[in-house]
């Protein structure tokens, strides 16, 4: 995982990983990438796409294809983004996740993310109630 992920392997990625919401496009990604407060880490198996705001790290999305999940390419690339928003003076990382969302949501946890907030019924399902937003923080100073 050298060079960053291209926007169309992102956005490929992101459709395969995301089913309960509408993929971002590889348009959308392309914009992402064209700001200089937003980078991206991985590769077309599992990408993480983060903004670094002064001192603050929000990570926009993270996406392991499903032919590659729980190998450590999510964990791994959540260390990779944090030295790097650290690198760039994030002090502090910020994330939402759907509290449906098990699997991101223990992998936040084992990342040493913790509750800091809660959206109710942010994110909208098809033919289904939506789903709290669950808001996670952590300080990086002596991260996991
Ligand atoms: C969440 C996601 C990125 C995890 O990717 P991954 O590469 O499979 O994760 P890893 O192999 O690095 O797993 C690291 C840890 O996360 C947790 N985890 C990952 N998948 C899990 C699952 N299905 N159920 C429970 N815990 C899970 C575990 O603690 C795991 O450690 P372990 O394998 O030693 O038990 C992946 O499932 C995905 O792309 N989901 C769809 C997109 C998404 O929801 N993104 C996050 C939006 S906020």
């Amino acid at each position: 995982m050298t060079s960053p992920p291209s926007a169309a392997a992102m956005a490929t990625t992101h459709a395969a990983a995301f089913t309960q919401s509408r993929p971002w496009t590889k348009a959308e990604f392309a914009a992402f990438l064209d700001s200089p407060l937003t980078f991206a880490v991985g590769d077309e198996r599992c990408f993480a796409l983060v903004r670094v705001i002064v001192d603050e790290a929000e990570l926009l999305t993270i996406a392991t294809h499903p032919a590659h999940r729980r190998q450590g390419l999510a964990r791994a690339l959540m260390t990779s983004w944090r030295q790097l928003a650290t690198q760039r003076g994030a002090e502090t990382g910020f994330l939402e996740v759907a509290a449906d969302n098990a699997a991101a949501t223990d992998l936040y946890r084992v990342c040493g993310f913790s509750v800091c907030g809660n959206r109710p019924g942010y994110y909208r399902r098809q033919n289904a109630p939506p789903v709290d937003a669950i808001l996670m923080r952590q300080a990086f100073a002596g991260a996991k």
